[in-house]
């Protein structure tokens, strides 16, 4: 089966970057969107030259003109979106809804990953508020999909290990703690952490794979399936001494939310559905759902003390 030609949209992001880089390692011909709007971003610039040199194709469209759109999606087969969804660096999950109606217009297109890549919005829908605006949006675009009959596959499922596994799973910091670690409730909610490139990577190898088509495909490596505790104890063990424990209840970790910032407050709703609600593990990935580790068993994960060796 000849692979398909992808167009990753949102190409210069966190996620977006890796997913370029995985779509070309795998041999897709790909293409990413280059959009004018970006103007002196001279970062955004040479890294879409630097795609360029790797053999990707730089395509231009706008978000404000929808036939420069149109025109990008007929290039290829297959789109992923990897479109901002983070409040403290910036959130445009609705703008996805300009990409819907190209690809419904285009026509062409066998596979659409929206940009997910978190808690299953799905199953967010007693989340509190403000944060549970992430999935709420996800949603929104979700729906839009399946009403235009867009082939689709939903990755989500895991912590991305550089916001939650280099702190040590701590709010407001990416680097671990030197002398204590706040820990969420007991510490012994089941997380799951995930290195940014293999998502990417298990992302990538969902695009062509009938089993994944109309499908949710959960993250869940198995042994980066941790609880907050054993995460603590792989750094630790790594920098030979302990840290001081501080155990947060669920109460005071909610109560000071209303003095935050509205991005702080998205943060702490997340977290307390992650690490107290045990929101990735409470459930079973079921009729609709695929585990990636179980599809692609050949993919050598990052274990998560090996992650953590570049902190220590
Ligand atoms: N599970 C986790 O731990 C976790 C952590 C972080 C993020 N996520 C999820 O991952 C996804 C991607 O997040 P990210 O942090 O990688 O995003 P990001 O780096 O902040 O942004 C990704 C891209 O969004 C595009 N973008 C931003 N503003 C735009 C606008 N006004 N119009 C059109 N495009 C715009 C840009 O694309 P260009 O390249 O075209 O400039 C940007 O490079 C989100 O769904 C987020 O919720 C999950």
């Amino acid at each position: 089966m000849s692979k398909s030609k992808v167009l990753v949209v949102g190409g210069t992001g966190y996620i977006g970057k890796r997913i370029v880089k995985a779509c070309l390692d795998q041999g897709h011909e790909t293409y990413v969107l280059q959009r004018p709007d970006i103007g002196l971003d001279i970062d955004k610039i040479q890294m879409l030259l630097s795609f360029k040199k790797q053999g990707a194709h730089l395509v231009e469209a706008s978000f404000s003109d929808h036939q420069s759109l149109v025109d990008a999606v007929k290039l290829v087969d297959v789109v992923i979106s990897t479109i901002s969804g983070v409040h403290f660096r910036s959130h445009n999950i609705l703008m996805q809804l300009k990409l819907v109606e190209a690809i419904k217009e285009a026509g062409n297109i066998k596979r659409f990953l929206p940009s997910e890549f978190g808690m299953d919005p799905a199953r967010m829908g007693n989340a509190l508020e403000p944060g549970r605006v992430t999935f709420d949006e996800k949603m929104t675009v979700r729906k839009a999909i399946e009403e235009a009959k867009v082939p689709f596959t939903y990755v989500c499922g895991c912590c991305f290990a550089g916001y939650f596994v280099g702190n040590l799973s701590q709010l407001g910091t990416l680097v671990p703690p030197r002398e204590k670690v706040y820990v969420y409730g007991n510490g012994n909610i089941k997380v799951v952490y995930a290195d940014e490139d293999d998502i990417a990577t298990y992302t990538v190898k969902t695009i062509d794979d009938p089993r994944t088509l109309n499908k949710t495909v959960y993250l869940r490596p198995p042994e980066n399936i941790l609880t907050q505790k054993q995460l603590i104890e792989k750094w630790e063990k790594l920098v030979g001494r302990e840290l001081e424990k501080c155990s947060i209840s669920a109460q005071d970790f909610l109560a000071p939310m209303k003095e935050l910032d509205y991005a702080s407050q998205v943060g702490v709703g997340h977290f307390y559905h992650i690490f107290y609600e045990g929101c990735l593990t409470n459930f079973e990935a079921g009729e609709d759902g695929k585990e990636a580790s179980e599809l692609y068993p050949e993919v050598q994960y990052t274990r998560m003390d090996s992650y953590l060796k570049i902190y220590a």
